[in-house]
């Protein structure tokens, strides 16, 4: 019983946490609105759902570009170049136009969201802000040899200290950025590089890729389990379900829209997918750890383990788990214990620590956080166990089937071995 109301109060600060963390309260697209000058970058705002992220994030600042200067920047680039130069001008820290003046030193290079994507090599996440004196405040890359292309112009917007919005009169350009390569829009050879050999190959084999590919142009997210996610113990048998049913699963896998992790991280709605054939079929609802977003089908969560690709209009993330939607799953979760009104094993508070879910994997490095400087490129996946907010007794029960597995974490690190020796 105590054990039982420790876990209730955990479950009910996590969420609190959650709350907190998601809820910024302010709203970039409606301070935007409110200046006719910025409705370019406005409007790309939205379409990069570079605002989602904004709006999930407090103690930030916005250098917004007017109408002239945006459209000489997005007239000749690529949507997906247009959000890598915009996530550049958004700053993970707060300045009005008084700390911008007084910068210690007279010099100081914040990090951008552009950092946070794990794409920036050595500095180029970070700007350089640099006191002119004179009055004037310039902007530039932090890369080394870098110009200050840029000069501050006015104050648009304060939230103390939540957000602020500064105007500038130039792009920060990073080295690069502009004439990056474009990414390959070969789904198959991207989720075989990102380690989802199984899937990709089931695309294939099923026709389904076609479909993503007819939906891509409009906007597409794909959630593609890791082969370590098909291999689980926890992954269905495939073998049972007849070719139909394996359509809908793997279009289980999409969403006929473009929704980065920022997006994702402020979901508060039922998402349909690309098998939804009517209200309440084949979706799914999101939940946040910190950074981590968590998938929830209804029969068990799987964590986004990883940004695969992010190219405005496409998303593929690498997930731990293959998604079981209740309507191929629900009536016998082989992996999860039944569904239970009144969990039998009292859960312990042990088995809510992230310690006992993980796997002892000898490749495991802690994920670098993507925020600190000379933070490498986050290319690796972090084999973290999933840390999701006990807010349901769907995570719960999960936790307590992790805790069981855990009996098996020798069988996993054998499985982790052989699938790492294949990219060696
Ligand atoms: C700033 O953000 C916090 C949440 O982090 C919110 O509670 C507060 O109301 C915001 N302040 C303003 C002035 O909007
Ligand atoms: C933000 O403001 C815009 C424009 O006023 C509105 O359409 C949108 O729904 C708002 N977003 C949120 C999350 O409230
Ligand atoms: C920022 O750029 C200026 C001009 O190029 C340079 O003098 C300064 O050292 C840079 N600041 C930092 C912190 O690197
Ligand atoms: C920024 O201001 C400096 C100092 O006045 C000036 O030399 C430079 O040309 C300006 N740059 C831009 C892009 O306006
Ligand atoms: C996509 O990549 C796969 C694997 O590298 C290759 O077999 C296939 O031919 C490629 N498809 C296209 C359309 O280029």
């Amino acid at each position: 019983m105590a054990a039982s109301r420790v876990l209730c109060l955990l479950a009910l600060t996590l969420s609190l946490f959650a709350v907190i963390y998601t809820v910024s309260g302010h709203n970039i697209t409606q301070i935007l609105s409110e200046s006719p000058e910025y409705s370019s970058f406005n409007s790309y705002l939205s379409q990069t759902k570079l605002n989602d992220e904004i709006n999930s994030r407090t103690t930030i600042t916005i250098l917004v570009l007017n109408n002239d200067v945006m459209s000489s920047l997005a007239g000749k680039h690529p949507l997906s170049v247009v959000k890598t130069a915009l996530s550049l001008l958004v700053l993970l820290d707060y300045y009005d136009p008084l700390k911008l003046h007084k910068i210690s030193q007279g010099t100081t290079l914040p990090t951008t969201l552009y950092q946070t994507t794990g794409r920036a090599a050595g500095n180029l996440g970070f700007v350089n802000v640099t006191d002119l004196k004179g009055g004037k405040v310039g902007f530039g890359s932090a890369a080394p040899g870098s110009k200050l292309g840029a000069n501050y112009t006015k104050s648009v917007k304060q939230i103390p200290y939540n957000i602020s919005v500064l105007e500038i009169n130039a792009p920060i350009i990073a080295p690069g950025i502009l004439t990056a390569p474009a990414p390959s829009n070969n789904m198959t050879e991207l989720l075989e590089k990102a380690g989802c050999k199984i899937f990709a190959s089931m695309l294939l084999s099923s026709g389904v890729v076609k479909t993503y590919e007819s939906t891509v142009e409009k906007g597409l997210t794909v959630f593609a389990p890791s082969d370590e996610g098909f291999k689980a113990e926890s992954a269905p048998d495939l073998t049972k379900l007849t070719q139909a049913e394996v359509v809908s699963l793997l279009e289980y896998h999409a969403l006929a829209e473009y929704k980065p992790k920022g997006s994702l991280k402020i979901n508060k709605n039922v998402i349909s997918t690309l098998a939804t054939n009517g209200a309440g079929k084949y979706d799914l609802t999101t939940s946040t750890s910190g950074d981590e977003v968590i998938l929830h089908t209804g029969v068990g969560p799987s964590r986004v383990a990883d940004t695969v690709v992010d190219e405005t209009p496409l998303v593929v993330f690498k997930v731990d788990k293959v998604l079981l939607p209740i309507e191929l799953f629900g009536k016998s979760p082989s992996p999860a214990p039944e569904p239970v009104s009144t969990p039998t094993p009292t859960p312990s508070a042990k088995s809510l620590s992230p310690t006992p879910t993980k796997s002892p994997s000898p490749r495991k490095e802690p994920s670098p956080v993507a925020a600190s400087p000379p933070a490498p490129p986050v290319d690796e996946p972090s084999e973290e166990a999933p840390s999701d907010s006990p807010t349901s007794s769907e995570n719960i029960r999960a936790k307590n089937a992790a805790f069981h597995v855990n009996t098996h974490a020798y069988f996993t690190a054998m499985v982790t071995l052989a699938a790492t020796s294949l990219f060696l």
